[in-house]
Protein backbone atom coordinates (compact mmCIF):
# COMPACT_ATOMS: atom_id res chain seq x y z
CA UNK A 1 0.00 0.00 0.00
CA UNK A 2 1.46 3.32 -0.73
CA UNK A 3 1.89 5.58 1.99
CA UNK A 4 -0.19 8.74 3.00
CA UNK A 5 1.46 12.04 1.37
CA UNK A 6 2.62 14.42 4.31
CA UNK A 7 4.17 17.73 3.48
CA UNK A 8 7.24 17.81 4.55
CA UNK A 9 8.86 21.22 6.44
CA UNK A 10 8.95 23.98 3.90
CA UNK A 11 13.04 24.01 3.84
CA UNK A 12 13.56 27.85 4.16
CA UNK A 13 11.60 28.25 7.54
CA UNK A 14 14.10 25.67 9.08
CA UNK A 15 16.61 28.67 8.79
CA UNK A 16 14.65 30.79 11.41
CA UNK A 17 16.81 30.17 14.06
CA UNK A 18 19.59 31.45 11.71
CA UNK A 19 17.75 34.49 11.12
CA UNK A 20 17.23 35.09 14.61
CA UNK A 21 21.16 35.22 15.31
CA UNK A 22 21.98 37.35 12.81
CA UNK A 23 19.35 39.61 13.75
CA UNK A 24 20.86 40.10 16.73
CA UNK A 25 23.75 41.78 15.16
CA UNK A 26 23.77 45.69 15.23
CA UNK A 27 22.03 46.52 12.09
CA UNK A 28 20.47 43.21 12.08
CA UNK A 29 20.56 40.23 9.15
CA UNK A 30 21.58 40.53 5.95
CA UNK A 31 19.40 37.63 4.28
CA UNK A 32 21.48 35.90 1.14
CA UNK A 33 19.18 32.83 1.69
CA UNK A 34 15.87 32.88 -0.47
CA UNK A 35 16.92 34.13 -4.23
CA UNK A 36 14.32 36.87 -3.53
CA UNK A 37 14.70 40.10 -5.42
CA UNK A 38 16.04 43.26 -3.48
CA UNK A 39 16.12 45.86 -5.83
CA UNK A 40 12.80 47.90 -7.15
CA UNK A 41 10.45 47.24 -9.88
CA UNK A 42 11.95 48.94 -12.65
CA UNK A 43 10.23 52.30 -13.50
CA UNK A 44 8.49 51.18 -16.88
CA UNK A 45 6.85 48.31 -15.17
CA UNK A 46 5.58 50.57 -12.30
CA UNK A 47 4.35 52.89 -15.32
CA UNK A 48 1.95 49.75 -16.91
CA UNK A 49 1.05 48.45 -13.32
CA UNK A 50 -0.44 51.87 -12.77
CA UNK A 51 -2.23 52.31 -15.95
CA UNK A 52 -5.40 52.68 -16.77
CA UNK A 53 -4.88 49.38 -19.04
CA UNK A 54 -3.49 47.55 -16.10
CA UNK A 55 -6.20 48.73 -13.48
CA UNK A 56 -9.55 47.87 -15.80
CA UNK A 57 -7.69 44.49 -16.84
CA UNK A 58 -8.44 43.27 -13.23
CA UNK A 59 -12.50 43.35 -14.25
CA UNK A 60 -13.11 40.59 -16.61
CA UNK A 61 -11.66 36.99 -16.23
CA UNK A 62 -8.78 37.47 -18.17
CA UNK A 63 -7.75 34.91 -20.56
CA UNK A 64 -5.86 31.74 -19.11
CA UNK A 65 -3.83 30.89 -22.00
CA UNK A 66 -2.54 34.80 -21.53
CA UNK A 67 -3.94 37.85 -24.25
CA UNK A 68 -2.81 38.24 -27.53
CA UNK A 69 -0.74 41.16 -26.73
CA UNK A 70 0.97 38.98 -23.76
CA UNK A 71 1.54 36.10 -25.89
CA UNK A 72 2.85 38.31 -28.79
CA UNK A 73 5.35 40.32 -26.27
CA UNK A 74 6.69 36.63 -25.62
CA UNK A 75 7.05 35.73 -29.06
CA UNK A 76 8.95 39.05 -29.39
CA UNK A 77 11.41 38.75 -26.53
CA UNK A 78 11.63 35.08 -27.44
CA UNK A 79 13.37 36.38 -30.94
CA UNK A 80 15.25 39.18 -29.68
CA UNK A 81 16.84 37.68 -26.54
CA UNK A 82 17.26 33.49 -27.82
CA UNK A 83 16.96 34.32 -31.34
CA UNK A 84 14.16 31.67 -31.94
CA UNK A 85 11.38 32.08 -34.16
CA UNK A 86 7.94 30.73 -31.41
CA UNK A 87 4.73 31.14 -32.88
CA UNK A 88 2.09 32.49 -30.33
CA UNK A 89 0.11 29.31 -30.63
CA UNK A 90 3.14 27.78 -28.96
CA UNK A 91 3.35 29.60 -25.79
CA UNK A 92 1.39 30.04 -22.83
CA UNK A 93 1.33 31.97 -19.85
CA UNK A 94 1.69 30.75 -16.02
CA UNK A 95 1.37 32.28 -12.56
CA UNK A 96 5.02 32.65 -11.70
CA UNK A 97 6.67 29.61 -12.67
CA UNK A 98 6.49 27.26 -8.95
CA UNK A 99 2.98 26.62 -9.31
CA UNK A 100 3.73 24.65 -12.93
CA UNK A 101 7.13 23.05 -11.96
CA UNK A 102 4.85 21.53 -9.33
CA UNK A 103 2.36 20.57 -11.27
CA UNK A 104 3.40 19.49 -14.77
CA UNK A 105 3.98 16.17 -13.81
CA UNK A 106 0.48 15.56 -12.92
CA UNK A 107 -0.88 16.99 -16.21
CA UNK A 108 1.87 14.98 -17.97
CA UNK A 109 0.62 11.56 -16.60
CA UNK A 110 -2.72 12.00 -17.69
CA UNK A 111 -1.32 11.79 -20.92
CA UNK A 112 0.07 8.71 -20.67
CA UNK A 113 -1.00 6.97 -17.35
CA UNK A 114 1.26 4.53 -18.24
CA UNK A 115 4.53 6.07 -17.40
CA UNK A 116 5.01 7.34 -13.81
CA UNK A 117 8.73 8.40 -13.25
CA UNK A 118 9.92 12.15 -12.90
CA UNK A 119 13.84 12.53 -13.87
CA UNK A 120 15.47 15.42 -12.62
CA UNK A 121 19.12 16.45 -11.35
CA UNK A 122 20.29 14.94 -8.27
CA UNK A 123 21.38 18.68 -7.22
CA UNK A 124 18.28 20.88 -7.94
CA UNK A 125 15.86 23.49 -7.15
CA UNK A 126 13.48 21.10 -4.94
CA UNK A 127 10.11 21.83 -6.31
CA UNK A 128 10.78 18.93 -9.31
CA UNK A 129 11.23 16.45 -6.95
CA UNK A 130 7.91 18.12 -5.04
CA UNK A 131 6.10 18.32 -8.57
CA UNK A 132 6.72 14.21 -8.91
CA UNK A 133 5.06 13.13 -5.57
CA UNK A 134 2.35 15.82 -5.60
CA UNK A 135 1.47 13.50 -8.65
CA UNK A 136 2.18 10.20 -7.27
CA UNK A 137 5.23 9.82 -9.10
CA UNK A 138 8.34 7.98 -8.55
CA UNK A 139 11.33 11.09 -8.47
CA UNK A 140 14.05 9.95 -9.81
CA UNK A 141 17.65 12.07 -9.31
CA UNK A 142 19.88 11.93 -11.92
CA UNK A 143 23.69 12.27 -10.89
CA UNK A 144 25.02 15.32 -11.57
CA UNK A 145 28.72 15.51 -12.99
CA UNK A 146 32.01 17.08 -10.74
CA UNK A 147 30.63 20.47 -12.82
CA UNK A 148 27.28 20.18 -11.62
CA UNK A 149 25.51 18.69 -14.82
CA UNK A 150 23.27 16.57 -15.35
CA UNK A 151 24.84 13.14 -16.53
CA UNK A 152 22.36 11.18 -19.05
CA UNK A 153 24.72 7.94 -19.02
CA UNK A 154 23.44 7.30 -15.13
CA UNK A 155 19.90 6.70 -16.14
CA UNK A 156 18.78 3.34 -15.58
CA UNK A 157 17.30 2.16 -18.72
CA UNK A 158 13.64 0.81 -16.86
CA UNK A 159 13.47 4.58 -15.42
CA UNK A 160 13.90 6.36 -19.13
CA UNK A 161 10.67 3.86 -20.41
CA UNK A 162 8.75 5.11 -17.47
CA UNK A 163 9.74 8.44 -17.53
CA UNK A 164 7.12 11.41 -18.28
CA UNK A 165 9.83 13.98 -18.47
CA UNK A 166 13.09 15.06 -17.56
CA UNK A 167 13.87 18.55 -15.81
CA UNK A 168 17.21 20.34 -16.36
CA UNK A 169 17.83 23.90 -15.76
CA UNK A 170 20.36 25.71 -16.84
CA UNK A 171 21.70 28.17 -15.59
CA UNK A 172 21.35 25.72 -12.65
CA UNK A 173 20.04 26.96 -9.14
CA UNK A 174 22.05 26.55 -6.93
CA UNK A 175 25.40 25.33 -8.51
CA UNK A 176 25.11 28.04 -11.61
CA UNK A 177 25.71 25.55 -14.19
CA UNK A 178 25.19 26.35 -17.89
CA UNK A 179 24.01 22.85 -19.52
CA UNK A 180 24.63 21.26 -22.80
CA UNK A 181 20.59 21.56 -24.07
CA UNK A 182 21.64 20.47 -27.45
CA UNK A 183 22.04 17.05 -26.37
CA UNK A 184 20.05 16.85 -23.73
CA UNK A 185 17.43 17.41 -26.28
CA UNK A 186 18.55 15.79 -28.58
CA UNK A 187 18.46 12.44 -25.77
CA UNK A 188 14.80 13.20 -25.12
CA UNK A 189 14.18 12.82 -28.76
CA UNK A 190 15.97 9.34 -29.11
CA UNK A 191 14.47 8.58 -25.49
CA UNK A 192 11.09 9.29 -26.25
CA UNK A 193 11.25 11.60 -22.70
CA UNK A 194 10.36 15.10 -22.85
CA UNK A 195 12.70 17.66 -22.12
CA UNK A 196 11.33 20.26 -19.35
CA UNK A 197 13.81 23.04 -19.55
CA UNK A 198 13.86 25.97 -16.77
CA UNK A 199 15.01 29.09 -17.84
CA UNK A 200 14.51 31.38 -15.22
CA UNK A 201 18.16 32.60 -15.06
CA UNK A 202 18.47 32.73 -18.91
CA UNK A 203 19.76 36.06 -18.43
CA UNK A 204 21.77 35.97 -15.64
CA UNK A 205 24.59 34.46 -17.61
CA UNK A 206 27.85 35.39 -17.49
CA UNK A 207 30.17 33.10 -19.44
CA UNK A 208 28.37 32.81 -23.13
CA UNK A 209 24.91 34.00 -24.53
CA UNK A 210 21.16 33.61 -23.18
CA UNK A 211 21.04 29.77 -23.89
CA UNK A 212 17.77 27.95 -24.55
CA UNK A 213 16.51 24.44 -24.93
CA UNK A 214 14.60 25.98 -28.25
CA UNK A 215 17.56 26.89 -30.27
CA UNK A 216 18.09 23.57 -30.49
CA UNK A 217 14.42 21.82 -30.84
CA UNK A 218 10.93 22.60 -30.99
CA UNK A 219 9.95 18.88 -30.54
CA UNK A 220 9.55 17.11 -27.24
CA UNK A 221 10.88 20.35 -25.48
CA UNK A 222 9.32 22.88 -23.09
CA UNK A 223 11.04 25.75 -22.38
CA UNK A 224 9.63 27.35 -18.90
CA UNK A 225 10.66 31.22 -18.18
CA UNK A 226 9.86 33.46 -14.99
CA UNK A 227 9.88 37.65 -15.40
CA UNK A 228 10.87 37.13 -10.82
CA UNK A 229 14.41 37.25 -11.43
CA UNK A 230 14.49 39.07 -14.53
CA UNK A 231 12.67 42.02 -13.83
CA UNK A 232 12.42 41.80 -9.99
CA UNK A 233 8.70 40.87 -10.08
CA UNK A 234 8.70 37.91 -8.13
CA UNK A 235 5.43 39.49 -6.11
CA UNK A 236 3.70 39.91 -9.48
CA UNK A 237 4.22 36.12 -10.70
CA UNK A 238 4.66 36.11 -14.05
CA UNK A 239 5.78 33.46 -16.56
CA UNK A 240 4.76 31.71 -19.47
CA UNK A 241 6.01 28.36 -21.16
CA UNK A 242 7.04 27.68 -24.97
CA UNK A 243 7.91 24.81 -27.08
CA UNK A 244 6.25 21.64 -28.87
CA UNK A 245 3.43 22.78 -30.36
CA UNK A 246 1.44 19.58 -29.42
CA UNK A 247 2.59 19.95 -25.90
CA UNK A 248 1.63 23.73 -25.24
CA UNK A 249 -1.44 23.06 -27.05
CA UNK A 250 -2.53 20.56 -24.55
CA UNK A 251 -1.26 22.23 -21.35
CA UNK A 252 -3.50 25.39 -22.85
CA UNK A 253 -6.22 23.30 -23.07
CA UNK A 254 -5.87 21.35 -19.54
CA UNK A 255 -4.78 24.99 -17.56
CA UNK A 256 -8.13 26.60 -18.93
CA UNK A 257 -9.89 23.90 -16.91
CA UNK A 258 -7.57 23.60 -13.53
CA UNK A 259 -8.76 28.14 -13.94
CA UNK A 260 -4.90 28.88 -13.77
CA UNK A 261 -4.95 32.41 -14.67
CA UNK A 262 -2.11 35.37 -14.73
CA UNK A 263 -4.24 38.62 -13.53
CA UNK A 264 -4.62 41.20 -16.05
CA UNK A 265 -2.37 43.64 -14.73
CA UNK A 266 0.14 41.12 -14.09
CA UNK A 267 0.08 40.38 -17.77
CA UNK A 268 0.61 44.18 -18.51
CA UNK A 269 3.56 44.31 -16.54
CA UNK A 270 4.74 41.32 -18.08
CA UNK A 271 4.03 43.13 -21.47
CA UNK A 272 6.26 46.36 -20.10
CA UNK A 273 8.81 43.70 -18.29
CA UNK A 274 9.57 41.82 -21.91
CA UNK A 275 9.31 45.20 -24.45
CA UNK A 276 12.51 46.61 -22.23
CA UNK A 277 15.73 45.14 -22.19
CA UNK A 278 17.82 48.07 -20.21
CA UNK A 279 16.75 47.07 -16.93
CA UNK A 280 17.78 43.71 -17.12
CA UNK A 281 21.21 44.78 -18.53
CA UNK A 282 21.57 46.94 -15.20
CA UNK A 283 20.36 44.05 -12.92
CA UNK A 284 22.93 41.90 -14.79
CA UNK A 285 25.72 44.23 -13.71
CA UNK A 286 24.05 44.57 -9.94
CA UNK A 287 24.38 40.56 -9.47
CA UNK A 288 27.67 40.59 -11.20
CA UNK A 289 29.16 43.21 -9.00
CA UNK A 290 27.31 41.85 -5.78
CA UNK A 291 28.77 38.15 -6.86
CA UNK A 292 32.42 39.65 -6.78
CA UNK A 293 31.89 41.77 -3.32
CA UNK A 294 30.66 38.47 -2.23
CA UNK A 295 33.43 36.26 -3.01
CA UNK A 296 36.04 38.93 -1.80
CA UNK A 297 34.43 38.66 1.72
CA UNK A 298 34.57 34.47 1.52
CA UNK A 299 38.68 34.98 0.16
CA UNK A 300 38.84 37.36 3.11
CA UNK A 301 37.84 34.60 5.98
CA UNK A 302 40.21 32.02 3.51
CA UNK A 303 36.90 30.17 2.18
CA UNK A 304 37.38 29.62 -1.40
CA UNK A 305 34.78 30.75 -4.07
CA UNK A 306 34.52 30.89 -7.83
CA UNK A 307 32.20 32.69 -10.49
CA UNK A 308 29.24 30.57 -11.19
CA UNK A 309 28.99 30.17 -14.98
CA UNK A 310 25.16 32.31 -14.60
CA UNK A 311 22.81 32.75 -11.79
CA UNK A 312 23.24 35.23 -9.07
CA UNK A 313 24.22 32.26 -6.52
CA UNK A 314 27.80 31.25 -5.30
CA UNK A 315 27.80 27.60 -4.62
CA UNK A 316 30.46 27.07 -1.96
CA UNK A 317 32.45 23.94 -0.10
CA UNK A 318 32.20 24.53 3.32
CA UNK A 319 35.76 23.93 4.77
CA UNK A 320 34.02 21.63 7.69
CA UNK A 321 30.41 21.08 8.35
CA UNK A 322 28.05 22.93 6.13
CA UNK A 323 25.48 23.44 8.87
CA UNK A 324 28.61 24.65 11.46
CA UNK A 325 29.32 27.17 8.41
CA UNK A 326 25.45 27.91 8.17
CA UNK A 327 25.47 29.16 11.72
CA UNK A 328 29.01 30.88 12.16
CA UNK A 329 28.18 33.17 8.89
CA UNK A 330 24.82 34.22 10.58
CA UNK A 331 26.13 34.66 14.49
CA UNK A 332 29.58 36.23 13.08
CA UNK A 333 28.67 38.28 9.98
CA UNK A 334 24.56 38.30 10.37
CA UNK A 335 24.36 36.61 7.16
CA UNK A 336 21.91 34.22 6.19
CA UNK A 337 22.71 31.66 3.92
CA UNK A 338 21.18 28.01 2.46
CA UNK A 339 22.74 24.66 3.69
CA UNK A 340 23.62 22.76 0.44
CA UNK A 341 21.19 19.50 1.73
CA UNK A 342 18.30 21.78 0.66
CA UNK A 343 19.07 20.79 -3.08
CA UNK A 344 19.29 17.48 -2.66
CA UNK A 345 21.70 14.42 -0.66
CA UNK A 346 24.52 15.73 -3.47
CA UNK A 347 24.39 19.24 -1.93
CA UNK A 348 25.96 18.36 1.48
CA UNK A 349 28.62 19.92 2.33
CA UNK A 350 28.18 23.11 0.05
CA UNK A 351 26.23 26.31 1.19
CA UNK A 352 24.39 28.62 -1.37
CA UNK A 353 24.44 32.31 -1.17
CA UNK A 354 22.13 34.53 -3.15
CA UNK A 355 23.31 37.73 -4.15
CA UNK A 356 20.22 39.66 -3.49
CA UNK A 357 21.20 42.13 -0.67
CA UNK A 358 21.72 45.64 -2.01
CA UNK A 359 24.84 47.25 -2.29
CA UNK A 360 25.00 48.70 1.65
CA UNK A 361 23.90 45.50 3.21
CA UNK A 362 26.94 44.12 1.17
CA UNK A 363 29.05 46.91 2.54
CA UNK A 364 27.72 46.18 6.38
CA UNK A 365 28.82 42.27 5.57
CA UNK A 366 32.41 43.73 4.81
CA UNK A 367 32.74 45.30 7.77
CA UNK A 368 31.74 42.85 9.57
CA UNK A 369 34.12 40.49 8.32
CA UNK A 370 36.88 42.68 8.72
CA UNK A 371 36.42 42.52 12.07
C1 LIG B 1 15.31 27.09 -10.60
C2 LIG B 1 14.06 27.82 -10.26
N1 LIG B 1 12.96 27.57 -10.95
C3 LIG B 1 11.80 28.19 -10.69
C4 LIG B 1 11.73 29.13 -9.68
C5 LIG B 1 10.38 29.74 -9.38
O1 LIG B 1 10.32 31.09 -9.66
P1 LIG B 1 8.92 31.82 -9.81
O2 LIG B 1 7.85 30.93 -9.25
O3 LIG B 1 9.05 33.07 -9.02
O4 LIG B 1 8.74 32.07 -11.27
C6 LIG B 1 12.86 29.42 -8.92
C7 LIG B 1 12.79 30.37 -7.80
O5 LIG B 1 13.67 30.52 -7.01
C8 LIG B 1 14.07 28.76 -9.23
O6 LIG B 1 15.20 28.99 -8.58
Amino acid sequence: MKKKFLPPPYPYEQLDEFRVLAEALPGGAVDLSIGTPCDPVPEVIRKAISSETSLDSARPYPSSVGSDDFLRAVSEWLNQCLRVEIPETSIGACIGTKEIVTGLPAVLKLRDPVKDTVLYPAVSYPSYSMGAQLANCRSVAVPVDENWRIDLSQIDAKDIEKAICLWVNSPGNPAGAIEDLGRIADWGMANGVTILSDECYVEYTWSTSPKSVLQNSKEGVLAIHSLSKRSNLAGMRVGFYAGDAELVSYLREVRKHQGFMLSGPAQNAGIAALSDQQHVDQQRQLYLGRLSKLMAIFESLGIETAMPEGSFYLWIAAPDDEWQLVENLAKNLGMVVTPGEFFGEGGKGYIRVAAVATDDRIELLEQRARV
